[in-house]
Order: C-alpha cells, then structure tokens, then sequence
C-alpha cells in the first residue's frame, strides 16, 4: 500500500527520500516519486514500476534541496503509470502533495474544479486535492489554511503531506481517518515525515503520531499540531526502540525467509516480562483488565483480516476452552457492515499486525459506537489500532517487512494464550494445578518452534516434490482448523497456487470430489483431541489416490505408514500446538514460491497493510 517520506533540515533531502522509500517497498506499489524545492522551484521525479527505476531517473536528472517528499504509490484511481504517480503538482507548479487513501467525492470534486477552467494532468483522486490547494493558495490563503479549507471539502480517510515554493520552510502532514499513518520523526534541526517508522528510523527513535483529525505544520526546528479548526494540540513524543538492523534482511535471501527464522527470538520476546514463572502469573499490564470487567463480560468478538483473522479462530478455541467465554471470530469487513450485537459486556478485540487496516480499523469504529469494550493485539507501536483501544497487548515481533506475515501469526498466538489464562484465573475459574501447567508449558514454546526449523531440509525435500502443482487442499480440525487455512493462505498468497484450507470434517461435504492423484492434501494431524479423526481423513484421502503432506507428531508410524510425505513437528501441549503446526507449513510455501523464482517477499497485487476498504 501507498508509502510516505519527507524530509526539512540542512542536508540533501533527495537520498533521505529514496532510502526512506526503499524501507517501505514491503508495503507493496507500482510507481514511486519523489519532489524537492531546488532553487526555489518544485522539481518532481516519477516513474511506473519499481524503485530502481526512480532511482535511474535521479540520475540521469538529478535533483537536490533541503526539502522534499516522496511516495511509493498503489494504484486505486487511474492505471499504475508514471502521470499518475504521485507526488502532484497544481496547475501553478507552487505546491507539492503525496497522499495515501481515496478521496471518495472526487468526481464531483474534479466536475467543479473542470468546470472552473482547471487542467488536469492525471486520473488520480489526489490531483483534486493538490488542485484544491491552489485555488485557495490563489485566493490569498497561507498553506496552513489552504489545507485546512482543503481537507474540510475531502470525503474518506487519508494521509497527506505537502509544501510549497511560497512557504519553503515547512511541510505539513495531515491525517484524516484511518488510511494509513501519519508520524513525523523529530531530529536535530531537521525533521522527517512518514506513513510508517521504518522509512525514517535510521535518523530518529523520537516520533510523533498524528490522530485522525489534525495536522501538523513541521520546520526544521519546530513541530506544531493542531485540529483542521486551527485549535492547538499538545502532543506526545514518543521513544521507539526498534533495531533498524532487525529491518534489514541479513544473511538470508527474503525477509520471509529471515522472519520465519526469527519467531525463536519473536516467541522469547512475546514471553519475557509477560510471565512471572517464579509465581506462576500472567502480567497484561497494558490490557486494564480488572477482575470487575473480566466477571462482568459476557462473549467476545475478535475482529480481524487474513493472517490476523486465523489467529482469531485459533483465539476462539483458547480462550473459550481456558476461560469459559464464548468467542466469535469475524472478518472485520463484515463485522463492520452487519449492524453486530454487541454491548457493553462484550469484548470486541482486534488483531492487527500493522495496526492500520482500515476495515479493521472501521470495525473498530463500530464496536466502540455499540459501547463494547475495545481490546486489540497490534505489532505497530503507536498505530492507530493501538492507540483507540481500552487496552491492547503488543506482540514484540519488531517489524515484519515480506508481505506474507508468519512471526506475526505466531506472536498474536501466544498472547491469545496468555490472554485466556490471565481472563480464567480472573475470573476464578482456574485451579492453581491447571494454572500452574498452562503457564509451564509456554516454557517449551521457543525450544519447540527452534526445534520445527531445524527441520528445514525434510521441508525442502516436500518443497521440491510439490512445486509444479496446480492446486492444493489444506485439512485441519479443532484448534488447528485455522492453520489449515492459514497454510492455504500462505502458499497462495505467495507462489501463486491455488489452495483452500478446509475444516476437515467438511471434507466429505464437498471437497472430496476434488481428490485424484493430482491433488495433494495436506493434512495438520499432531496428537492432540482430533488426532483419531484427522486419521481417518488421511485414509480417506489416500482411498481415492489422493497424495497425502501429514503434519504429524515425532514418532507417529500411523501417520508415517500411510502419508506419502510427513512434516514432523515435535510433541506439543496441545493448546500450543498450532505454534508449532505452522512453522513447516510456513517452511513449505516459503520453499515452493523459492524455487518457482517468484518475488517472494512482495507479491503480486498484495500489500503489507492495506489502508482502503
Ligand atoms: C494484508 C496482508 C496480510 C495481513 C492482512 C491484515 O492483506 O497482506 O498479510 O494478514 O493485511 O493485516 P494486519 O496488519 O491488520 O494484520
């Protein structure tokens, strides 16, 4: 989805800009840009397709000046092609925008500003905007008050940033609803704005999160952030402590790669300083859970959208198993739209590794319209899914670049643990034996998921075998139900293959039909209370010449008898066990997409987070 980056200060804002945008390409775009005031004049640079392309083109024209911003766009309005790359200039060429969202009335917009005589040079919703600005900038009004007359008049969320030659010594930065972030990043004499905190955290851990409705008028020395009615805001500044080296991809070939590889330190991370094991305690500090609210509430909903989602339906089982509180798990698009029964005893708790999908910022919306209680796990310190909760949990993953999300399907997986136990011993319904066991065995976790990737090779092999297929069939049941979606889901989303994750009980209802010996079917059957039934499936399956993938429990000779290929996971307390049940079908798609050569960590028409409806 569409990146931002700007730059104010004494240094050449041109390199800061396309470095600052090449932290963002994981977002997923078809046209980068950038402007910068040279010699008082705006100077842009745009271009269709990768980054590498705007890079040649500054090149071969350079460009620099000590104010600029960039943007990496994903096309919503008009074709991915360089005239609609942003960043736009109005008809004047005396002001400069980038935006991320859609400017919903701007066919009207656009009639009225035509009509007036303006020409307009690309097919985007954004030039409305830029030519807005103009037309107030023309009629006497400062910057400050053309953006401010502008985003009255805008209809639908965005992120804008912008300047211009009349007033070189600011950009301003506005955020309207949930189309994404707005920080800006405060240095020493010079100041940096972003949609997202990877693009500028080489310069700045200092940084200033925009809320929906205000602005900010960024100078070099100075941040000021007011309402869109000018009134002044007082605003918080806060430490990020990310590891920029955490975001780049070390010694191994994607970020996919490398993240997976990283949920042994991601699952440690989750733990530390959320369980005391010395007094066999869960610690949520940041959820603002009383005993008063956890006796008091009366079901769940966990709202969320894709990964995120499957760790919801792996959350249902948890905390309705731990806890005794009934759980539904909804797509937030259509949570959002189906006028939901909730109230205040409800908890309606969001899952968002960005912290910025708006349907799951929407459903959010209407959660807190209806009175319920808002919870949310996000990864993004500081998004917006974090900051409208009643009290979150953050999954202490760092940041997760390859589009495909694996260490944060993980982490959401254990908090979702911790949060069923902390939720059944405050609502006393835990005995201190049980308490005691489900804390010890999150203990294993770390070890056990090292332990599932030190089985790289056996995947590799399966990998090899199933690379040239055309469709695949995923079966699990019971807690692992969801990861049989979620391995579907991965190897779609990144090799291109089409596959469905089925609750396994279901197979004989439908998707039986499919299986002949061209459709492999893999098969998530560890020991846990639904292994005598996966079984079975197994057996049906191989019945009508299916090729069985068994995700199995080390030293399983049932399994191993019958399945053509077996995935070993080692023994797993079964409420983890879909911690485990992951990694080698994460393993498994990350190793097809490889060898068929696909861009692994950026796939086609995805984004990392997508900020539209
Ligand atoms: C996009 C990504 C998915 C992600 C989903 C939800 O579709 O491609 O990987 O699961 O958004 O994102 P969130 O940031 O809310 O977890």
């Amino acid at each position: 989805m569409c990146g931002i980056v700007g730059y104010i200060g004494p240094r050449d804002a041109t390199p800061i800009i396309l470095n600052g945008l090449k932290r963002l390409e994981y977002r997923g775009y078809d046209s980068a840009g950038l402007a910068v005031l040279q010699d008082g004049v705006i100077e842009v640079r745009r271009n269709a397709g990768k980054l590498a392309r705007l890079v040649s083109l500054v090149e071969q024209s350079p460009v620099s000046g000590q104010v600029g911003i960039g943007h990496t766009r994903w096309a919503t309005h008009g074709e991915p092609s360089t005239r609609n790359a942003h960043p736009h200039v109005g008809e004047t060429g005396e002001v400069v925008v980038v935006h991320n969202g859609i400017v919903e009335n701007f066919l009207e917009l656009r009639d009225e500003l035509s009509a007036e005589g303006v020409n307009f040079s690309s097919e985007t919703d954004t030039e409305v905007i830029v030519q807005l600005l103009d037309r107030y900038l023309g009629a006497g009004c400062n910057l400050v008050e053309a953006a401010g007359n502008t985003l009255a008049v805008l209809k639908g969320a965005h992120g804008i940033v912008m300047f211009s030659s009349r007033e070189p010594d600011k950009i301003v930065a506005a955020r309207i609803g949930n189309a994404g972030g707005v920080v800006i990043g405060k240095g020493e004499g010079e100041m940096f704005v972003a949609s997202d905190i990877p693009a500028i955290l080489e310069h700045t851990r200092q940084m200033i999160f925009l809320e929906s409705g205000q602005m900010a008028v960024v100078m070099r020395e100075t941040v000021d952030v007011q309402e869109l009615n000018g009134t002044r805001v007082d605003y918080e500044v806060h430490t990020v402590s990310w590891d920029p080296v955490s975001a780049e991809k070390g010694e191994y070939r994607h970020f996919m790669e490398k993240e997976i590889h990283e949920q042994v330190r991601s699952l440690t991370d989750t733990i530390a300083g959320r369980v005391d094991f010395d007094k066999m305690s869960i610690r949520l500090g940041q959820l603002n859970l009383t005993p008063e609210l956890a006796k008091r509430v009366q079901k769940m909903v966990i709202i969320a959208c894709g990964t995120a989602a499957n760790a919801g339906g792996v959350g249902k089982v948890l905390i309705e198993r731990i806890a005794r509180l009934p759980v539904e798990v909804d797509i937030a698009s259509e949570f959002r739209y189906r006028d939901p029964i909730v109230d205040e005893q409800t908890v309606v708790l969001a899952i968002s590794q960005s912290g910025e999908t708006a349907d799951t910022l929407a459903a959010m919306a209407e959660a807190r319209q209806k009175g319920a209680v808002l919870w949310s796990i996000v990864n993004a310190i500081g998004s917006q899914a974090m900051r409208i909760a009643d009290g979150y949990i953050s999954m202490q993953t760092g940041p997760e670049i390859g589009v495909a999300s694996t260490k944060a399907y993980t982490a959401p997986l254990v908090d979702l643990y911790m949060l069923a136990v902390h939720l059944a011993d405050m609502r006393e319904i835990l005995n201190d034996k049980s308490r005691r066991q489900l804390i010890a065995d999150l203990r294993l976790i770390p070890d056990l998921v090292g332990r599932c990737l030190d089985r790289e090779g056996q995947v590799k092999d399966v990998a090899y075998a199933l690379k040239d297929v055309a469709h695949c069939l995923y079966l699990g049941r019971g807690i692992n139900m969801p990861t049989a979606y979620e391995g579907a889901l991965k190897l779609k989303e990144i090799s291109y293959i089409h596959a469905e994750g089925y609750p396994a009980g279901e197979m004989k209802h439908g998707p039986i039909a499919l299986i002949d010996e061209d459709m492999p079917v893999v098969v998530i059957a560890p020991r846990d209370p639904w292994y005598e039934k996966m079984l079975s499936q197994v057996e049906q399956a191989k019945a009508r010449g299916g090729i069985v993938i068994a995700v199995a429990t080390d030293g399983d000779d049932r399994i191993a008898n019958i399945a053509d290929h077996v995935l070993w996971v080692p023994e797993t307390p079964w409420l983890l066990g879909p911690v485990t049940t992951i990694i080698p079908l994460q393993l498994l798609a990350y190793h097809i997409a490889a060898l068929r050569g696909l861009d692994v960590d950026q796939p086609r028409n995805l984004a990392k987070s997508v900020t539209v409806e």
